[in-house]
């Protein structure tokens, strides 16, 4: 059987740094001492490993460039706008795709809404269907548009944005998840859509984008990554699969700040583990989906990773991760819905499906959030 026993003993074996531990040595107390930690926290997930995005502030406009009533066979409106962000000094602005279904507007006025990160231009049909046949609204991002996914010098896209370092200024996860918080910003002056109940989401790197800006961006009421696993929601302590090695590589270094590439094959020195970064969607809601058989990213260390996260929640007096009893299995084989943490394995390789998607839009309308 499943329990926190078994769990936190296996937890121990990670040799994880203390999450509840201030760095002048307490433990975490109470509230207040928490809002520090979390404070400390972000430091050290800037510093050494999405890196630092640019704190200024910025006035956000969106233009409805292109309009069609009729989109999913008339059950959603889908709106082309242009997102157009700046400073005194700089701006930046890129494309995404806003569909409301009409029903909701109809009926509530308002309907919470995903923000996703995508790797295609447009949704896919099917997906996209379903979320409006489900009630919830979609501002799809398409992320190259925000930057390009390589190592281009961050000479395209927002990395023309503001000055850089090599070391802890942003990658581009940090940008595509700048980018969600912007559209954010637009979602939040839209009469049709709930800002109070908006969901950050995506896929493996895009759900690494997803989890940092959930993290960072606390207008979000839920985050949520699917199979997301090294650098998103598994833990590199232990970890099999994808290691800091394989992602400090070419193709995938450029995700991180350049701090981070150095804890290459010495992951036990990395001052934090990725429940450091789970922890800062508290005490807010979290969605964790892993795959059976998505060796990759490891399913059990993104498992753990919720158990870990779960005493921050505590502190802000909400429950992480719900255990339920699931006599037999050492994985969930049941979705975990009951907690601000919630979790699903699906059967099954990498890759973001159906059944993932019903989870999700089940644990939305099962916390309204
Ligand atoms: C690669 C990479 C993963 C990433 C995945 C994806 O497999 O190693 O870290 O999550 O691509 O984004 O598809």
């Amino acid at each position: 059987m499943m329990t926190w026993q078994d769990i936190e003993r296996e937890l121990e074996q990670r040799k994880l740094p203390g999450l509840l531990t201030l760095a002048d040595g307490r433990r975490v107390e109470d509230r207040e001492d928490m809002l520090r930690r979390r404070q400390e926290i972000k430091e050290i997930l800037c510093r050494e490993f999405a890196g630092y995005s640019p704190a200024f502030p910025v006035t956000t406009e969106g233009t409805v460039c292109n309009r069609d009533e009729n989109a999913y066979g008339g059950k959603a409106v889908r709106e082309k706008i242009i997102l157009s962000f700046r400073t005194p000094f700089n701006g930046f602005s890129f494309a995404f795709e806003l569909f409301v279904p009409r029903a909701g507007t109809a009926q509530s006025g308002k309907v919470p809404v995903f923000v996703y990160l995508g790797f295609t231009q447009t949704p896919a049909d099917g997906p996209g269907e379903e979320i409006i046949d489900n009630g919830f609204a979609l501002a799809h991002i398409s992320y190259q548009e925000v930057a390009p996914d390589k190592n281009d010098g961050f000479a395209n896209g927002l990395g023309t944005f503001c000055s850089r370092n090599p070391y802890d200024s942003w990658g581009k996860l940090g940008m595509w998840a700048y980018g969600a918080g912007r559209v954010a910003d637009y979602l939040c002056t839209r009469p049709d859509v709930d800002s109070g109940r908006m969901a950050v989401m995506g896929h493996s790197r895009l759900g690494k984008a997803a989890l940092w800006c959930g993290a960072l961006d606390e207008r979000f009421s839920l985050t949520v990554s699917n199979n997301s696993g090294g650098g998103g929601a598994a833990l590199f302590r232990g970890k099999t699969g994808e290691r800091v090695a394989n992602l400090a590589k070419e193709g995938s270094a450029h995700w991180f700040c350049g701090n981070f590439v150095n804890y290459a094959n010495r992951e036990e020195e990395l001052p934090f583990d990725q429940h450091f970064l789970l922890a800062l969607t508290a005490p807010r809601h979290l969605y964790v989906a892993s795959a059976s058989l998505d060796e990759w990213a490891d399913p059990r260390s993104e498992f753990l990773a919720c158990a870990a996260a779960s005493g921050a929640f505590e502190l802000w007096g909400v429950p992480g991760l719900i255990l339920e009893e699931q006599a037999g299995t050492t994985m969930p084989e049941h979705p975990l819905h009951q907690g601000h943490i919630g979790y699903h394995m699906r059967q099954g390789t990498h890759h973001l499906g159906r059944e993932d998607w019903k989870h999700i839009f089940e644990y939305r309308r099962l916390h309204g959030v």
